[in-house]
């Protein structure tokens, strides 16, 4: 059994398929960038924050054997909730529209329902080794911090890069990890980053 059937067996996809249309609300794709990491063979890749799951679907249109851990709340960051400046009226069903979304790809898709922190425990408790890490969940910089350091040490051959560069505290929590790192080198690209593969700066 692979790591990635032990996580599917912990995180399974409901039994049935959600009664909701198809919404796959999002933002930025990057995904041309974080193609050129991912082969066309089988491999996995960790996205943290995954939202509706706009970008897991593009990723799985684009590489038909890769395969997709996704650690996510499903509660939405604090600039989702009511009020504030990204609310979208479907939040208290997002965990049920990612399900939905991904319905007919649930057999490469892990939706794990926890904190960042929690998830990447457990996808390594599995022995999930992914080619590339997607961090694109909380936007506060300890979050951040931690989401970027803690996947540099679980996967030091993952390629890891996220979203929302230019935001000041994602910013500030990447570089903090990055000097941690031994001052890997970042690249960007408008709010796309990610770190200069490991070894070559
Ligand atoms: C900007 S959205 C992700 C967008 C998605 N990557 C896409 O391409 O459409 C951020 C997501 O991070 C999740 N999130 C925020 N804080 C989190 C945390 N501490 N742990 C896990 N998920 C979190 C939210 O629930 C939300 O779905």
């Amino acid at each position: 059994m692979t790591g990635f059937d032990r996580l599917h067996q912990r995180y399974p996809h409901p039994a049935e398929r959600p009664g909701l249309y198809r919404n796959v609300h999002g933002w930025r794709l990057h995904t041309d960038h974080m193609l050129t990491h991912i082969p066309d063979t089988e491999c996995v890749a960790v996205e943290i924050g995954s939202w509706t799951g706009k970008t897991t679907l593009s990723l799985l249109r684009h590489r038909p054997r890769l395969r997709m851990v996704c650690i996510d709340t499903w509660k939405g960051g604090p600039e989702h909730q009511p009020g504030r400046s990204h609310w979208q009226p479907f939040l208290p069903q997002l965990y049920e529209q990612f399900i939905r979304n991904t319905w007919d790809n649930r057999h490469r898709v892990v939706a794990v329902r926890e904190t960042s922190a929690d998830g990447i425990s457990a996808a390594c408790e599995a022995g999930i080794a992914p080619v590339l890490a997607y961090i694109d969940g909380a936007h506060d910089s300890q979050t951040v911090y931690a989401d970027v350091s803690v996947s540099l040490v679980a996967w030091p051959t993952a390629h890891i890069c996220g979203d929302d560069w230019g935001n000041a505290h994602v910013e500030r929590g990447v570089e903090r990890a990055a000097e941690e790192c031994g001052g890997v080198k970042i690249v960007t690209h408008g709010m796309y980053w990610e770190f200069e593969k490991r070894g070559d700066a």
